[in-house]
């Protein structure tokens, strides 16, 4: 039986999720960017169950949550000054840090990995959490493998209950989508004797997220990104395992309209917006003529320009903010009303937005018609 509780409820909430955690059980619990499915990173049995619960594939590492930078320590084989330097700047918060890891890790906890992600949440709870317990917490998201991430306790109960221990009602997360991964498992320190080839490897980013690629660039100089999750290209293997699933798609089939980026091939005069719109409007009446349900997913100020009669709001306005923040529990929503063909705007692909894009398009199964 899964045991529910809302964090400001119940004293010994605290006790009772790390006693759990402390024997190999498994706590969901919020986290500022989704909820994680919590369990003791150092044990092989634990991370097995969480692979069990989620149903996920047990190569894809899962990442570990510490409650104090000094823990890196023990869980890294050694820290590279850039790593330090982001740990600064970004730590407690939605950045994950890919290092060379420690015996101890179990290969399980990697999915058999030499390396170990590391991340240091923000949130009171799951600081709290992890302090309390005093165990470092393996935590992927908190969804069955391929489901929309979970941004509310109610999505995690409709895909958990009865498969873990306990989960911690927190209410809904702050920013919405998973944070952003850096590898630096191949940057030598500064004071260690290298080869040159070691010294000219550039920190990675492995999934983008809130922490942007000039928010590290301003802190550690030049970042590179994966190339393989900006293309996707079946001969490009992601560095994160978990980058090559389908995932956060809703049981309709999910479709991206943009606006082409050559004037000459868009079609008629009017803005991007309205002829995105135009275009979106054509699908649903088709679709909605052969019998099938619809949705659109939108913002505020372009809902108007709508006709379907499922508008999803996906947030007030195009700033990446307030779109990430609702984005998987609109997802959710489509799924709730049975939507069998949806379709969204894409959204600018620089700083946040190409976040938002990266998860829009493999919700999307990378499904974009331009107009
Ligand atoms: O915001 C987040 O990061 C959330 C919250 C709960 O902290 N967690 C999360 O975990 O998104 P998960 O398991 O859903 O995604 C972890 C990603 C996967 O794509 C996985 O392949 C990658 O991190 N990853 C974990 N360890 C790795 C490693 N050693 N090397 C490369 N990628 C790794
Ligand atoms: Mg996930």
């Amino acid at each position: 039986m899964t045991t529910i509780i809302k964090d400001e409820n119940d004293p010994k909430l605290y006790s009772t999720a790390s006693e759990i955690l402390r024997n190999g059980g498994l706590v969901a619990f919020p986290t500022e960017t989704v909820y994680g499915l919590g369990g003791d990173a150092l044990s092989a049995d634990s991370s097995k169950k969480i692979y069990a619960a989620k149903g996920r594939p047990s190569d894809n590492p899962l990442i570990v949550h510490i409650a104090d930078t000094s823990d890196v320590y023990k869980l890294a084989e050694y820290v590279p000054d850039a790593a330090k330097a982001l740990m600064e700047a970004f730590w407690p918060g939605p950045l994950t840090i890919i290092l060379k890891k420690k015996a101890i890790v179990p290969d399980e906890t990697t999915g058999g990995l030499p390396t170990v992600a590391i991340r240091m949440p923000s949130h009171p709870v799951a600081a709290k959490l992890i302090e309390e317990s005093g165990v470092y917490i393996a935590a992927p998201s908190a969804n069955i493998s391929g489901r929309p991430s979970p941004t509310e306790a109610s999505h995690v109960i409709e895909d958990m209950d009865g498969r873990i221990d306990m989960i911690i009602d927190g209410g809904a997360v702050g920013i919405g989508i998973e944070s952003t991964i850096v590898d630096l498992s191949g940057i030598p320190s500064a004071h260690s004797e290298n080869t040159a080839d070691e010294a000219s490897a550039l920190p990675v980013i492995l999934r983008p997220g809130f922490i942007t690629k000039a928010m590290l660039e301003a802190v550690v100089g030049p970042v590179t990104i994966d190339k393989a999750i900006i293309e996707p290209d079946p001969n490009l293997r992601p560095k994160a395992p978990g980058m090559k699933y389908t995932h956060y798609a809703p049981k309709g089939e999910l479709t991206i309209v943009a606006a082409s980026l050559n004037d000459n091939e868009k079609s008629g005069t009017e803005s991007d917006p309205v002829r995105i719109a135009k275009r979106i409007n054509e699908l649903v009446l088709e679709k909605t003529i052969q019998g099938y349900k619809t949705a659109v997913l939108t913002t505020r100020d372009n809902a108007l320009l709508y006709k379907s009669e499922n508008v999803i709001l996906l947030g007030d306005d195009r700033s990446g903010r307030t779109v990430a923040a609702r984005l998987y529990s609109a997802l959710r929503e489509c799924d709730a009303i049975g939507a069998e063909y949806i379709y969204s705007e894409s959204y600018d692909d620089t700083d946040f937005g190409g976040a938002i894009m990266n998860r829009l398009l493999k919700a999307a199964g990378h499904r974009v018609i331009t107009v």
